[in-house]
């Protein structure tokens, strides 16, 4: 394993990522971690990440010195380097000029073991305000820049290695290169990090955690629930009741799509629950955005209540829960099963109330969605399950701006639908990361079809590409394929009269309307 202590530097998941990429494990943790704890971990290898901080400001975080002295192998990252610089006697200054940030030529010694088996000059991505100006005792100088003496520094003796430049970011034309050199060259880490070791450790995991129990799941037919209900079903089998609750706002046919494929390829304990009805009389009429996820959320918790009540006794629930949550609430490393307090069931659709005593089973906690991907392939799940777009848990009721009725419902999944096998038939599915239709407010506008006035509702088609939905952007469709959609919509969705194309980036729009 490989420990990233987190400076927090806006890459530090990414350098995690990286590290997996590379087939060993890598795990973020706070940079005031103990070497004690360390130890109790055994790394084969620590990495500091880069962050905003200045090593001289009051506040700077620190590292525990004692770590310098275990003899794991570390490597300093922008500030990670400018911290240990400055923790062994060397100086870090303030740079004159002003901040660095953009792509540098590197001229680099590949007699180091960083940069062995590279070109000896390269790109690299830098973003600092300060450098090192002078080395500590037993260091030499392993790269530079035009503009920068001391871009990258080692003392082999002591494993110890720091670089002013991002490897983790792909402008470092060789990144990845240096973090293998790195991480298999200087920490001689294994690549054994792979998704079929990682079944194998979950479901062991388990096994010994349920034992003889019971575990129920809500599944919502996305990849992280999906990928949740194969892992489980693989280790317990028959002691695995997956639930499905069919809101009434998903997409047309939608529902019983997932049921089918979810019970063809799975052959898992499925009880679908059809259940909207009652949350459309929730919702008739509420045309407020926050009311609607609280009303659709809090009778979500009551379905799931009620009918888990029904099914029997458990003692395990499960969630998609992945690693990038587990760091946000800062319980990194922690156990497998905890007692629930609060916990979220349907992907921030409200939560359980806190007098369900579950035991929390969330065997994606270690990992990043990509990752997930890749797991769920491995379980040999269909690629139609591997590859859906994440689609919000209140569905399209929160795609329908104004008020919602059953009609408005029903005239949207027709849209809905039309877009979807459009983008699916020209090959741009899977190169987009979702493409909500809103259905605008009941703003009606004039138009002409045959010789008639028509006089009808709006819809905007919202394509966007992402990494990970926290920035977006609107997908570049051929015009030919909107066009397409435009008049497939108008022609075979008579209530609508007039489609738009949606082209704002997120920030500052997001990526739904409500
Ligand atoms: P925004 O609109 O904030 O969306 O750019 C970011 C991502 O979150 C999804 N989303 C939701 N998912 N319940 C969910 O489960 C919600 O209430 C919700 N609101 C937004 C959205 O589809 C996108 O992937």
């Amino acid at each position: 394993m490989i420990i990233i202590l987190d400076y927090g530097s806006q890459y530090s998941q990414l350098i995690a990522r990286r590290v997996r990429e590379c087939n060993v494990y890598s795990e973020l943790a706070a940079h005031d971690i103990s070497a004690a704890k360390i130890k109790e971990l055994q790394p084969e290898g620590i990495i500091l990440s880069g962050g905003p901080a200045s090593v001289y400001a009051k506040d700077a975080p620190q590292l525990d010195a004692a770590i310098l002295d275990l003899g794991i192998p570390i490597l300093g990252i922008c500030y990670g380097l400018q911290l240990v610089v400055n923790m062994l006697g060397g100086q870090v200054e303030r740079r004159t000029e002003k901040r660095e940030y953009g792509k540098a030529a590197l001229r680099v010694d590949t007699g180091s073991a960083l940069f062995v088996g590279l070109e000896d000059n390269f790109t690299a991505w830098m973003s600092h305000g300060d450098s090192c100006v002078r080395l500590p005792d037993g260091f030499r100088r392993i790269a530079s820049t035009d503009s920068l003496e001391n871009a990258a520094v080692e003392n082999p003796a002591r494993k110890i290695y720091g670089v002013q430049f991002h490897p983790e970011v792909a402008h470092t034309v060789k990144g990845l290169d240096i973090l293998k050199n790195f991480i298999f060259g200087v920490c001689q880490a294994q690549p054994v990090w792979t998704m079929a070791n990682y079944i194998e450790t979950e479901v062991q995991r388990i096994r010994e955690t349920v034992s003889g129990g019971k575990v129920l799941l809500g599944l919502s037919g996305g990849v992280d629930s999906t990928t949740v209900a194969a892992l489980l079903h693989k280790a317990i089998g028959e002691q695995l009741i997956c639930m499905f609750i069919d809101q009434g706002f998903m997409r047309k046919n939608e529902a019983r799509r997932v049921v089918d494929l979810i019970s063809k390829y799975m052959r898992i304990n499925l009880v679908h629950i059809d259940a909207s009805r009652r949350f459309m009389e929730k919702v008739q009429g509420v045309s407020d955005p926050e009311e609607k996820r609280k009303r659709i959320g809090n009778e979500f918790v009551r379905t799931f209540e009620e009918e888990a009540r029904k099914i029997g006794d458990f003692q395990f629930l499960a969630q998609g829960t992945l690693y990038p949550d587990v760091i946000e609430s800062a319980v990194a490393g922690g156990t497998q099963a905890k007692t629930a307090a609060k916990i979220k069931t349907h992907h921030n659709v409200g939560g359980l109330p806190e007098d369900m005593k579950f035991k929390l089973i969330e065997p994606l906690r270690w990992l990043f969605k990509d990752e997930v991907r890749k797991l769920g392939r491995e379980l040999g799940l269909h690629d139609d399950l591997i590859n859906r777009h994440p689609f919000p848990g209140p569905g399209l009721a929160i795609r329908i701006i104004g008020k919602i009725t059953p009609e408005r419902v029903r005239v949207l999944q027709e849209a809905d639908s039309i877009v979807m096998a459009e983008i699916k038939a020209a090959g741009w599915y899977n190169k987009i990361w979702q493409a909500p239709v809103i259905l605008l407010p009941d703003v009606r506008t004039v138009g002409v079809m045959g010789d008639a006035r028509t006089y009808g509702m709006t819809c905007a088609v919202r394509c966007v590409t992402s990494e990970d939905a926290m920035t977006a952007r609107a997908a570049h469709l051929p015009w030919e394929l909107l066009e397409k959609i435009s008049s497939r919509i108008i022609n075979e969705v008579p209530e609508i009269t007039r489609v738009c194309y949606d082209i704002s980036s997120k920030p500052p729009a997001t990526i739904e309307w409500e």
